[in-house]
């Protein structure tokens, strides 16, 4: 494995091996201070983040690797123009690891094509984030034993939340799953995210309410309403407060529930359901650092290429129908089709 851009690219025997790493980093901290004390890695964050860039930063500087890298792009060439392929090939001369986090989706897997060092895909809109979803499963094997057999609800913005859309595509992949969907019928999951489960052969169901269904919950995976990603105000405000999780829900649920959210948290957890022990997201989050620590001692151990990568050529005539879709600003991507779908951002080819 070279890049993460998905956490399909990765087998369970992989993933098994890299938790066994992180609890170990967790175990030992100090055995691997110097582990990585060669190696430079720059964080590309071209939106905003604390959690995500923060955690990386942290895992590399606890490694004993030194950290490069922007937040926001205005400090940077990108403000000037530079395309992200010129962007990937000068910081991958620089660097020996790329994090990336950028507003288009299927970004990650464009500057993939472009780089010879590894990248990890931090965030590309609203598409994956597959390091969360790494922390996520961290979190239920580290607290439940496992990532297999809960009924995990997810609640909020489902069709915008990226971590969800990971988070679900990586779950179905591990036996005994099933999944309630909670949200308003205009933030419903995509539709690849919906065949992803049917094809799966999971149980699933959607929801209007969180009342309705909280007490047959293992996990209930809390997430915002994705502001940013909305086209104007007045649709943001339709959709936000509506799911509110509070103590009088909570009291409706398992003893054993565990709620999980990526964070930020907006106003979708009162500052009393926030005490209630069930809630463990600030676990959730310290368990990422670790995971990403494992991440970055696996990947920096195969090198950098000698040369820049051969990109592929087109094999298909057709576009991307997201608008969202990284090969719409970046016109010299080549148009890769699998399935009928667009190799970067898994959207239908038109
Ligand atoms: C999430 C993200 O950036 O997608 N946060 C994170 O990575 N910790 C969730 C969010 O922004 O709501």
């Amino acid at each position: 494995m070279r890049s993460l851009i998905d956490f399909d690219q990765m087998t369970l025997e992989e993933w098994g091996e890299l938790y066994d790493l992180a609890k170990d980093i967790m175990d030992n901290p100090k055995k691997y201070a110097d582990s990585c004390k060669d190696k430079l890695v720059a964080t590309l964050f071209y939106e905003p983040s604390t959690r995500t860039q923060f955690s990386f930063q942290a895992a590399a500087l606890k490694l004993g690797a030194k950290v490069i890298g922007f937040s926001g792009t205005a400090g940077s060439s990108v403000s000037k123009g530079e395309n992200l392929k010129d962007t990937i090939r000068i910081v991958a001369a620089y660097s020996d690891l790329i994090v990336m986090r950028n507003p288009s989706e299927g970004a990650a897997y464009a500057a993939s094509l472009y780089s010879r060092v590894p990248i990890i895909n931090a965030g590309d809109g609203g598409h994956l984030h597959p390091t969360q979803t790494l922390t996520d499963l961290t979190t239920l094997t580290a607290l439940k034993g496992g990532a297999g057999g809960h009924t995990v609800g997810f609640c909020g913005d489902l069709k915008n939340g990226r971590t969800v859309h990971s988070l679900i595509k990586a779950l179905v992949r591990f036996p005994g799953n099933s999944f309630v969907l909670i949200s308003t019928p205009a933030l419903r999951i995509p539709d690849y995210v919906k065949k992803v489960l049917e094809d799966s052969g999971a149980s699933y169901r959607e929801e209007n309410s969180l009342e309705a269904c909280i007490g047959d919950l293992d996990v209930l995976y809390m997430t915002r309403i994705q502001k940013e990603r909305f086209e104007s105000e007045e649709a943001y405000k339709k959709e936000a407060g509506v799911y509110i999780l509070d103590a009088k829900k909570l009291a409706m649920a398992k003893q054993s529930l565990i709620v999980l959210h990526p964070l930020p948290k907006v106003d979708e957890i009162t500052d009393e359901a926030d005490e209630d022990p069930r809630c463990r997201y600030f676990d959730q989050a310290e368990f990422g650092m670790y995971i990403r620590m494992a991440l970055l001692l696996t990947l920096l151990k195969e090198g950098k290429e000698a040369s820049q990568p051969a990109w592929p050529r087109s094999n298909t005539d057709k576009s991307c129908g997201n608008p969202r879709c990284i090969t719409k600003t970046e016109g010299y991507l080549p148009k890769l089709e699998d399935n009928g779908r667009c190799v970067y951002c898994d959207h239908a080819l038109i």
